[in-house]
Formats: C-alpha cells, structure tokens, sequence
C-alpha cells in the first residue's frame, strides 16, 4: 500500500495547489473538484504519456475527439438509457441517500433510521438542447468517452484508409451523477477518461486482449508505479456483462483497498451491432484478403485520467529524514512531474540574479521551469522536493567566476557542478533517464552533506 493516508495526499494537494474543492468559496459543488497550477500539468502529463503510448508511439492507434453532447438515440442503442442505473434508497428519518449495493448493514450508517425499499436511479445528468425545454430536447452529458468512438468508427475506417486491427483512442470528459462520491478524486461526478477501442477481426480478439492487458499493466509500471500496489483482476461471471467474452480490471492498492484504475474488456461486436440495428448503418468491414465481411469484436482498455493520477500521486509519496529534518519527497516520474527543473539563484543579490536569468532563460523553452529565489535555498529544496521537482539547479557566487552550476537530484539528493553551457544537453539526459552521477565534460561531483 502506498506509504500515505488519503487525509495528507488531500492537504498536500490543497496547500501545494495541485487539487482544490470546486466552487470552495460557495462552501463547494458534490464530487467535483478543480486542478490548481501544479495539478493541471500533472493530469496533462499523464494524458499526454497516455496519448504518446497509445497512439504516438504506434502505427495501429488513431486519435479522435467526438463531442460530449451527442444524438439520444446512441445511449438509448448502448443501452444506458435502459440500464446505466444503480440501486438507491433513502434514509427516512434523516433523508440522507445511499448505493443500496454498498450497505453491509440495512438502517441508515448515518443515523440509524429506517430505509426505503431500493429503487433504480440513472446515472446520466439530463439537459436540454435549444430553447425549448421539453422531452423531445432531451440530451445527456456522455457517461464514457466510447460511444463517441463506436459512432465513428465508419468515418474513421474511411478516412484513414486503415485496416484492421484498428485503435481509436480518445480522452475526454465524463459525467456521472454518482449517488455516493468520495475517497477524493476517485469517485465523482465529472472526470476524465482515457479510452481505446481497439477493432479486431473475431477469432484474433483473445491474442489481442492479452496483448493489452500486458500493455496497460506495464504502462503504470514504466511510469513508477509499484509492482507490489498493483494488480489485474478477473471479472467474475455475474460482474461481466452478458455480451463480454472476458474482462480485467487494473486495480490499485489506494489508502481505502484495492480499486479500479482501468477496466480491459473484450466486448466482443455487441457496440458496433447495437449502433447498427439502432442507426440502420451498415458497420461491417470487408476484408479484402479473404473476400470476407464481419463485424468487428472491440477490446477496450478504459481508464480513469483522475483516478491515474491519484494513485501516481500516492505511490510516489515518501517522507524521511535528512540531517535530522523531515523531507516529504514525491518521486513523482519526471515524465510526469508538474515542474521538471527548478532554477534557484543561491540569493537576491543583485551580482547573481543576471545570470540566474539567463541561466533561466537558457532552459524555459525546453522544460516546464520554475525560477525560486524566496526564502533559504534549504527550504527552496524541501518545496521542490515536496511537489516532485526532479532537478534544481542552483547559481551560486562562484558560478560568476566559473561559469558552472550546480543541479540537484531529488531522489539521492547527490549534487553534481557543470559547465552552463553543458546545462540543457545535461538536464535532458537526466530527465530521459541517465544515472544522475554521469558526467558532462567539466563536470564534477559535489562531495559533502545533503540537502
Ligand atoms: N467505456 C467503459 C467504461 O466507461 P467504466 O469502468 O465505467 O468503463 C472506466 O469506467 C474508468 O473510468 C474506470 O476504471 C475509472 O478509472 C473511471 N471512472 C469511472 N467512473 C468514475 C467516477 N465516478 N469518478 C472517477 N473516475 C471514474
């Protein structure tokens, strides 16, 4: 489990501006929350390691964006309308509500009263589009990303002239409205999912599933997630949908137990028949080789962007002691780290802030950069150190004469001096990965207590 409770993750985010309650100053808006400066690159950096691996880094996945308001008639074919409901009850005496599902006990863990018998509450928020309000204007802020996949899965086909197997991945608000939130950013109302739907021809779906059950396993892995916290688990036959040949979920070990990160399913062709039985389109491929035409079975990995990005918050957390002071470090993966290189001038002195900026300068296009010059260059690392900053690099008198800094690594706080004009091509490696000790030309190690 990670090494932290959910209550400090919560007040470190808050007072490190990485997650705010929404609308706080109205005394807050149920299970939404808002990404401050630092939780807003975090959550980009994980979309963006999610894109690059998906789509960037392979020839078989395309990108999509589809809309968040769409025709009604496509929840009414994936059945939503119908079916996307959890069992609710009320408490009789106190009106608080409840998941049904979720209660061990059967009077109401809030104040003991008698409850009211489960009825089936939808979980799609209704508005209306246009002016008028009434039922035929009807529409639904979209519950998942991928039925705005399925519905252009033609248009892709077409227009990327690709064959199967084919991905197409999205990421993009969701909206629930959840009868219970909580555990902070796992559970709300609007949050954001990072979908695939990977289109196969049936008969290669089972190579293909565990194919991304590898892959989606280990992309938590590369970017620093604990083995030991995590783990795929089986769907059992009364959790899987009547439809679904099989289905995993990523799980991870959060403060509350082992919760879904990511589903990965075999859907088998139930989404692309529904959307044709329900548009009357014809959404079968032809595949040239065997002159044969089917419908494809989809495999989807489905993940949860907020809920990612708690657990790599979580799992990056340590605290230890360090010349008898206790440093709070997030080992947050530099990929994902919010500010990847801090540049600390050792003061305000007037002889040293020209070179710390340009020093600054030098770096800012190729980094996400912070420049820090308040308070002692010790308290400058512990803040750095506490929002997951990778490198600092420090300019000190000497740096005036020498023309070299000093950069310090977070993780085994070694300090290494080098030549500025070596500074970027040096950040870089280190960044992508390269033992922090290695050296540039005119570099050495800074021998001496941490900090
Ligand atoms: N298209 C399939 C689908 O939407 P899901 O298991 O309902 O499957 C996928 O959702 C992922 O979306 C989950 O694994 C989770 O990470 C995220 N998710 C679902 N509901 C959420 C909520 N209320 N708050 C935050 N994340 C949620």
């Amino acid at each position: 489990m990670s090494s932290v409770d959910m209550e400090t993750m919560v007040s470190l985010c808050k007072r490190r501006g990485f997650i705010f309650q929404s609308s706080e100053i109205y005394g807050g808006a149920g299970g939404c929350w808002d990404y401050g400066p630092l939780g807003v690159e975090l959550k980009r950096n994980v979309k963006e390691a999610w894109w690059k691996a998906m789509v960037h880094d392979r020839d078989d996945v395309v990108g999509l964006d589809a809309s968040i308001l769409m025709n009604p008639q496509v929840w009414v074919a994936s059945v939503h309308v119908q079916q996307f409901s959890d069992p609710l009850v009320d408490c009789k005496a106190c009106k608080n509500r409840f998941r049904a599902d979720n209660l061990k006990e059967t009077k109401c863990p809030d104040c003991g009263g008698e409850l009211t018998e489960p009825r089936m509450f939808n979980l799609m928020f209704k508005t209306f589009m246009g002016p008028v309000e009434n039922d035929a204007a009807v529409v639904y802020l979209r519950p998942e990303t991928a039925q705005g996949i399925f519905v252009n899965f033609q248009n892709v086909m077409s227009t990327s002239r690709r064959k199967l197997p084919l991905g197409i991945a999205q990421t993009g608000k969701s909206f629930r409205n959840e009868i219970t939130t909580g555990n902070f950013i796992f559970r709300s109302r609007e949050f954001e999912q990072m979908e695939m739907e990977y289109f196969v021809k049936p008969g290669t779906d089972d190579h293909w599933f565990q194919h991304w059950l590898e892959q989606r396993f280990n992309w938590y892995v590369k970017l620093g997630i604990k083995k030991d916290n995590l783990r795929l688990r089986p769907h059992a036959k009364e959790e899987l949908a009547h439809y679904a040949k099989g289905c995993y979920d990523v799980e991870y070990l959060f403060p509350m137990g082992w919760s879904e990160l990511e589903g990965i399913a075999n859907r088998g062709s139930y989404d692309l028949e529904q959307h044709s039985k329900f548009s009357g389109k014809d959404l079968s491929v032809f595949e040239e080789e065997t002159k044969e035409r089917f419908v494809p079975y989809v495999i989807e990995p489905s993940a949860g962007v907020d809920r990612s990005v708690l657990a790599f918050l979580l799992d990056s957390y340590h605290e230890e002691t360090v010349e008898k002071e206790k440093r709070v470090v997030l080992r947050l993966h530099p990929a994902l780290a919010p500010i990847k290189v801090a540049v600390l001038p050792l003061s305000r002195n007037e002889k040293l802030v020209p070179l710390a900026t340009e020093v600054h300068a030098s770096i800012r296009g190729c980094f996400m950069t912070q420049y820090d010059d308040s308070q002692s260059i010790g308290r400058r690392y512990r803040r750095q150190d506490e929002v997951g900053t990778p490198c600092c690099v420090t300019v000190d008198f000497q740096s005036i004469e020498d023309k070299q800094v000093t950069i310090r690594d977070r993780d085994s706080l070694h300090q290494i001096r080098i030549p500025i004009e070596t500074l970027r091509a040096t950040l870089l490696a280190k960044l992508a990965g390269e033992n922090f000790d290695v050296l540039p030309p005119g570099g050495s190690l800074v021998t001496g207590g941490k900090s």
